[in-house]
């Protein structure tokens, strides 16, 4: 417990993670530009209601474990780390306010000069992937030993407190990891397991996160919206959605890889919105949710027509593994993009015989390329010879795997990887 800590900005963030921070023990000098949130602090008491803060910052003000001052050398003078909690508001065109953050760190370069080593800085204001890179360490760049940890804050106001002591998430990410890992340090006590990852992953996981409760939330006001419309009750329809913790409430469905398809997801949503539009509803989520998932495959196709390959082997064209149901695999429109432009296409999928597939399934597929039949390989081996390089649309078996990892064939996986980072297998 001998870290000492200054909290750089009093608002919200800064006063919940300043005050609680001394309650966990450790010695803690709050930094503000503003004199009355100083004064209040220093006079024990909370300088906006949150609850259960006036009485952290009472009884550890008291202790002598809490103070604040106006002055950025005085309360940096003697902390191992300081945390930068300043603001960072939108700016009229939408994008964040970051003179907060130059301010703040051209104060600090200030006072760098007149110190040996310089103090941790960990940043819990949101900034977008790079910031600290950009904003922090470049303009400290010349003092060496300046390391920069992202630790991103998830406190909700109203209930601040009680989110910091029991956190739903405690995010370290740095360049260096020994730096990450003192930081996480810091919040032994809360018991919780921290995430330590990149720096730039640690600020992009905070917008991850908001964006999703903001998605969440629009979700549940669209489908209780029909509900509504419908005279039913929308609470009972989402609280049985949320029963299901395999692949509703979970990581299912939550990995970055290839567009969704098949047989049921693209009909049922373009039904659903159908049917709301008939009712004068809007549901700009869910509408949108199609042409998504259109512009998803649209970068698939792009990034594979720029590929310096002639010949594309594809492995999968079902619109997952395991099945043999092409109806609307996303991998059909992609072969008939890839052929229309000119590439020369060979496709083997494990489940695919067109002998074998029937009704309205092969009708699609016949409708959509009459030709498929001269494009699909009965075996792998065959397309890994033809091929020049290989795209992986589907998870392949671990046979599979090997036979592909053994190959020379430079590979492009769609699935289970971000697109700009699709490269050879990595599943
Ligand atoms: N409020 C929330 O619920 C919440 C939750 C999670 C993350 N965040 C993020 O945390 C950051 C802070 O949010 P907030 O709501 O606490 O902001 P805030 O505006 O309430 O507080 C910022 C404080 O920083 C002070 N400040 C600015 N420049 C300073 C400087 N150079 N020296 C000393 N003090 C300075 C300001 O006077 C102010 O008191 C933002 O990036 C925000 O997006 C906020």
């Amino acid at each position: 417990m001998s870290s000492r800590i200054a909290v750089l900005g009093l608002g919200y963030v800064g006063c919940v993670s300043a005050a609680c921070l001394a309650r966990l023990g450790y010695r803690v000098t709050g930094v503000d530009r503003d004199e009355f949130k100083v004064r209040s602090v220093n006079e024990g008491r909370a300088p906006f209601y949150e609850p259960g803060l006036d009485e952290i910052v009472r009884d550890t003000v008291a202790l002598g474990r809490f103070d604040a001052t106006v002055s950025l050398a005085e309360g940096m003078a003697e902390a191992d780390i300081a945390f930068i909690c300043v603001g960072t508001p939108s700016e009229k065109n939408g994008s964040l306010g970051l003179e907060q953050l130059r301010r703040v760190v051209g104060e600090i370069e200030a006072l760098l000069p007149d110190r040996d080593k310089p103090p941790l800085l960990a940043i819990r204001s949101t900034v977008f992937p790079g910031t600290c890179e950009e904003h922090i360490l470049r303009p400290l760049e010349r003092f060496p030993g300046v390391r920069v940890v992202s630790n991103p804050e998830f406190l909700r106001e109203g209930s601040a407190v009680a989110d910091f002591m029991e956190p739903s998430l405690l995010v370290a990410g740095s360049n260096d990891a020994a730096a990450a890992e003192s930081v996480a340090s810091l919040y032994r006590a809360l018991n919780v397991a921290p995430c330590i990852v990149s720096l730039r992953a640690a600020e992009m996981i905070k917008y991850a996160c908001n964006a999703f409760h903001a998605v969440k939330i629009a979700f549940a006001n669209e489908i209780g919206t029909v509900c509504g419309s419908l005279g039913m009750d929308a609470a009972e329809v989402m609280a049985t959605l949320c029963a299901d913790r395999k692949l509703n409430i979970s990581s299912a469905y939550l990995k970055p890889g290839f567009a969704f398809g098949g047989s049921c997801l693209p009909k049922d949503l373009r039904a659903f919105a159908y049917r709301a539009s008939r009712l004068d509803l809007k549901l700009p989520l869910l509408e949108a949710t199609l042409p998504s998932n259109q512009e998803h495959l649209r970068r698939a196709i792009d990034m594979l027509l720029d590929l310096p390959a002639r010949r594309l082997g594809v492995f999968g064209l079902a619109f997952k593994e395991n099945t043999d149901d092409l109806r609307e695999s996303p991998v059909v429109a992609l072969l008939e993009q890839l052929i229309g432009k000119g590439r020369e296409v060979r496709v083997f999928d494990p489940h695919i015989q067109l002998d074998a597939i029937y009704g309205s399934n092969r009708n699609f597929i016949l409708q959509q390329i009459p030709h498929i039949g001269r494009l699909l390989d009965a075996r792998l081996e065959d397309t890994l010879r033809w091929a020049d390089h290989l795209v992986i649309t589907q998870k392949p078996d671990d046979g599979i795997r090997t036979q592909i990892e053994s190959s020379s064939l430079p590979v492009t996986c769609l699935i289970g990887t971000t697109l700009p980072d699709a490269g050879r297998l990595s599943l």
